[in-house]
């Protein structure tokens, strides 16, 4: 067996898996909406799918440094640096990769339109699954114990505990958190806060703004809080703002000079 060919080949493979991943972190939800989801693909959640990208990125890593090592010379000849070698294409296109890195570089920084294009994407992507996958009442909600997550979402812990007996969910006690009770029940912290809530409050905003909220536009706050839009731009519009519905709830805050809070008590009327 020859190590050379063995550790080309690893790194060739953790390439391909790397990628893989890659990708799907790329279109995976944010956090706080996969921890609250449930959010799983081919079987796998998002810490999953990241632990796999850590690992199999610095097997990559190191085999590629081996490999960088191992042919350090050849890597040399073609950047035009070998004392018999100083050919001149080579030296220019040594300059000329160094320059379009540097481009993507500076371009990444300053947002160049082109470059900010994969950037908005992913942001687009992980907004729309936001949209899709629900978003939880505050950050790491799922992380909270039941007494402290009915405690800020103002629901009735006792009553909860009952609907969720009503529901057939095995709760262990008050201590336990969203998200162990999901996993014991094998379903999603956001299923969990679904059966707590009674049905009257199925609807409607929360006390106060989820994270992420800011980049949702009114049509698709309407949307994920089943709140009637009419309603939405009618609360605005006595407010003196005017709004078709498609600008961000944070963009609007800004455009009428308006604290995001003051603009959230409005919609809640
Ligand atoms: C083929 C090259 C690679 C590509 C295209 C790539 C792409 C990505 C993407 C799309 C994400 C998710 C970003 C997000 O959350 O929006 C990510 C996260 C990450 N990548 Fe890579 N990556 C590459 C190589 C590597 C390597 C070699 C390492 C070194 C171990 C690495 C370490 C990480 C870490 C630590 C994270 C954060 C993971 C987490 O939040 O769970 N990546 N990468």
């Amino acid at each position: 067996m020859k190590l050379r060919r063995l550790v080309s080949l690893v790194l060739f493979l953790s390439f391909l898996v790397l990628v893989l991943t890659s990708i799907v972190l790329y279109v995976t939800p944010q956090g706080r909406v996969a921890f609250w989801a449930d959010w799983r693909l081919l079987g796998f959640d998002k810490e999953q799918w990241g632990n796999l990208h850590i690992n199999l990125g610095l097997l990559f890593l190191v085999t590629g440094i081996w490999h960088t090592v191992y042919n350090w010379r050849p890597i040399l000849t073609y950047m035009g640096k070998t004392a018999s070698k100083v050919g001149r294409s080579s030296g220019r296109e040594f300059w000329l990769a160094s320059v379009i890195c540097l481009v993507f570089v500076a371009g990444t920084l300053f947002e160049l339109p082109l470059l900010s294009f994969p950037l908005h994407l992913n942001a687009k992507i992980k907004d729309r699954a936001a949209l899709d996958y629900g978003m939880p009442p505050y950050g790491h909600a799922e992380l909270s114990t039941l007494q402290e997550f009915t405690l800020r979402t103002k629901l009735d812990i006792d009553k909860s505990l009952e609907r969720l007996q009503d529901g057939g969910i095995v709760v262990a006690g008050k201590k336990q958190t969203l998200l162990a009770i999901a996993k014991a029940n094998q379903t999603s912290p956001q299923k969990i806060f679904q059966i707590m809530r009674p049905k009257s409050e199925a609807a409607g905003l929360p006390e106060f703004p989820p994270p992420g909220f800011g980049r949702l536009t009114l049509v698709e706050i309407s949307e994920v809080y089943k709140d009637s839009l009419p309603r939405l731009l009618q609360s605005l519009k006595e407010a003196g703002i005017e709004s078709d519905g498609q600008q961000k709830f944070m963009e609007l805050a800004q455009t009428h000079n308006r604290q995001p809070s003051e603009l959230y008590k409005l919609l809640q009327k």
